[in-house]
């Protein structure tokens, strides 16, 4: 059997089709399809804070601006460019000390220098938004809810649209439609003026819209990556919005003009958490990679693990007011962490996590979800199991236990007086429960069906 090394093998592949590659001179994209490349070979050692040969390739502006030894693209001239000669020839430069990129990812470059170098707008990856409002025949599955903070609305995600409920779960008041098919997660801004959405479709884009929660309008939607973004947090200030992706990056973007601030490479696994701290400059994020992370905003750096590694991580919530993250995993367990480093490199089986304020009791599913009431006074949350439970957050007290039912439950959400929870999931119902007792109240469709 042939030992041939797989990249080897594609390698022969494409070099065999990449001659008739130039026959259909489709309009690269920059943002779809060579950042992509740039990322996963070059943003290692040419990106801010490690530019090396004084290059910074991460985007667009400063990829045309070039390096110490001055500009390495040309526009509209593939051949009298620099970048394009390093990564060219029987054995390239660049990426140095690695595998040359594939031909036909070399060829998208080269296309791309040729047609201009022009930078395509992040936001204008196709656009998929139906023309008319989704038709349902099925429920689909409930992955995120978020109330208003005046108590009016609940907003849910259906497929390439986000649901405005009223509260209290007695209809549906809007229908916001965008280009991604599946939305991961939705929020409120804590004023309630604009509700944030991320998503996007697997392997094409992650996508994040910002909505005016007044006019029911689409503010400003921005893409990036070729994978799904997930655990969209705000800014204290409603300035900035952190997402986690299955690229396992984090990245913080400006809601005025979609720009990219902030990219932390730090995780090895899918981010599907974040939260800012209260003065917003610091940001708490989970991963499957087992690691709570505390990153400095300004410089992209991580600061310190908040947490010591122990099960791989699906959610987080921050405290309505403390600078507190509750963390949830695959072993069950959820943890409350104050914001901070966790304190000193910790060895196996030592507990003394500086950071470590409560362990809550333990559920033998996955956690998918936790919420806080907006007072801070109850925590609650949801496992695989289709169970959910309700805790004294202070005190980590058992107020409620209940068996939701069949199928996983997703999301959590409490409303805004924190008297009800309300729990969504597989089977695309919403069921509004009592805080303090767990005693059911309503349930309700998430999506009209016909
Ligand atoms: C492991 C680190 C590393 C990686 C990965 C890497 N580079 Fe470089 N690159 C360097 C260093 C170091 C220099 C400075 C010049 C030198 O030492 O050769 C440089 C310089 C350059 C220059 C400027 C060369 C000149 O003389 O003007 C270009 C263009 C360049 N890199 C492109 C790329 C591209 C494109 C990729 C990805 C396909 C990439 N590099 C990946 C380390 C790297």
């Amino acid at each position: 059997m042939s030992r041939l090394p797989l990249r080897t093998l594609i390698l022969l592949f494409s070099s065999a089709l990449c001659t008739s590659s130039n026959a259909k001179d489709d309009l690269v994209s920059f943002h779809r399809e060579v950042l992509p490349i740039l990322r996963t070979n070059c943003f290692a050692c040419h990106k801010p804070g490690k530019s090396k040969g004084g290059l910074d390739l991460t985007t667009h502006p400063a990829l045309l601006q070039g390096g110490d030894e001055g500009k390495v693209i040309k526009s509209g001239d593939a051949l009298a460019s620099r970048l394009i000669e390093t990564i060219c020839g029987d054995e390239p430069e660049m990426p140095k000390e690695s595998e040359p990129l594939l031909p036909r990812e070399i060829d998208l470059i080269k296309r791309w220098v040729a047609q201009g170098a022009i930078e395509d707008s992040a936001g204008d990856t196709g656009t998929r938004r139906p023309s008319e409002p989704t038709t349902y025949h099925s429920l689909p599955a409930v992955h995120s809810m978020s109330f208003s903070p005046d108590g009016s609305l609940l907003a849910v995600p259906g497929r390439h649209e986000i649901l405005l409920h009223q509260a209290d779960g007695s209809g549906i008041v809007s229908r916001l439609a965008g280009d991604s098919p599946r939305l991961e997660s939705v929020a409120f801004s804590k004023d309630g003026t604009i509700i944030v959405a991320c998503g996007g479709a697997v392997s094409e884009f992650g996508e994040i819209q910002i909505w005016d929660t007044q006019r029911r309008e689409l503010i400003r939607s921005f893409k990036e990556s070729n994978d799904t973004f997930y655990g969209v947090s705000i800014s204290p200030n409603n300035q900035q919005v952190a997402v986690g992706c299955a690229d396992k990056l984090v990245r913080v973007f400006n809601i005025a003009d979609g720009v990219e601030v902030m990219r932390c490479d730090n995780h090895l696994d899918w981010v599907f958490g974040t939260a800012f701290t209260n003065d917003g400059l610091r940001l708490v994020t989970v991963s499957r990679d087992k690691a709570a992370k505390l990153i400095d905003i300004a410089s992209g750096h991580l600061i310190d693990d908040v947490n010591m590694s122990r099960d791989p991580l699906i959610c987080l919530t921050r405290h309505p007011i403390e600078n507190l993250v509750a963390t949830g995993g695959t072993e069950g367990k959820i943890r409350l962490f104050k914001m901070e480093p966790r304190g000193g490199r910790l060895s196996e089986g030592d507990n003394k996590e500086e950071s470590f304020v409560r362990e809550f009791e333990h559920m033998a599913s996955p956690i998918q979800s936790i919420a806080f009431s907006p007072d801070g006074i109850h925590v609650a949350c949801s496992a695989l199991s289709g169970e959910v439970r309700i805790f004294k957050a202070d005190n980590g007290q058992r107020v409620a236990q209940i068996q939701v039912g069949r199928g996983p439950i997703f999301a959590l959400a409490f409303t805004a007086d924190g008297k009800q929870v309300v729990a969504g999931g597989y089977d695309g119902r919403i069921r509004y429960y009592k805080t303090d007792t767990g005693e059911v109240v309503k349930e309700i469709n998430s999506v009209p069906l016909p």
